[in-house]
């Protein structure tokens, strides 16, 4: 890997750590940040919300990826994904599913407490992939209507 590409993904972990302390997890403690990179290389931002009712909550994955998407992307290049206290966290199997629709990304994430750089597809080998493909005209590859920001023609 080249030097330039190292210095992105720990910029990448370093932003996921700062997002952290937006993180809403009064029930767990344990606050995580994400950041997801598509193929505009702007990152979208994501942190864990809990709920009372516990499976209301959100992983800081998924919530990333939401914005991602309602970005107008729908390509994951990067996942970068951080816990307060430089605890390790590797994406839950929920968002490993929830990630793998949008292929293939590099995740930056602490393991062992070094930051590491590991494919999706080497965290999760058989993504369940439905009850066929999507239906044409609505694979995650094609764009939105509008574009990215659903703004046309900027
Ligand atoms: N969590 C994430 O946000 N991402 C993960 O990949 C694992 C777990 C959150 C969910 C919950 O709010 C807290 O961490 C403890 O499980």
């Amino acid at each position: 890997m080249s030097r330039a590409a190292e210095l992105a993904e720990r910029l990448l972990f370093r932003e996921a750590v700062t997002l952290t302390e937006r993180a809403y997890a009064p029930y767990s403690g344990f606050a995580v940040g994400a950041v997801v990179v598509g193929p505009s290389g702007r990152s979208h931002h994501g942190v864990n919300v809990e709920n009372a009712s516990y499976p209301a909550g959100l992983c800081a994955e998924r919530a990333a990826l939401a914005a991602m998407v309602s970005f107008g992307e729908r390509r994951l290049r990067y996942v970068a994904v951080a816990a307060s206290g430089g605890r390790d966290c590797l994406p839950c199997g929920l968002c490993l599913q929830a990630l793998a629709e949008f292929g293939d990304p590099e995740v930056v994430a602490s393991v062992g407490g070094e930051v590491r750089v590991v494919r999706l597809s080497d965290l999760l080998t058989a993504p369940f992939a439905g009850a066929g493909a999507p239906v044409e005209g609505a694979r995650p590859e094609r764009p939105p209507a509008g574009g990215p920001n659903g703004r046309a023609g900027r």
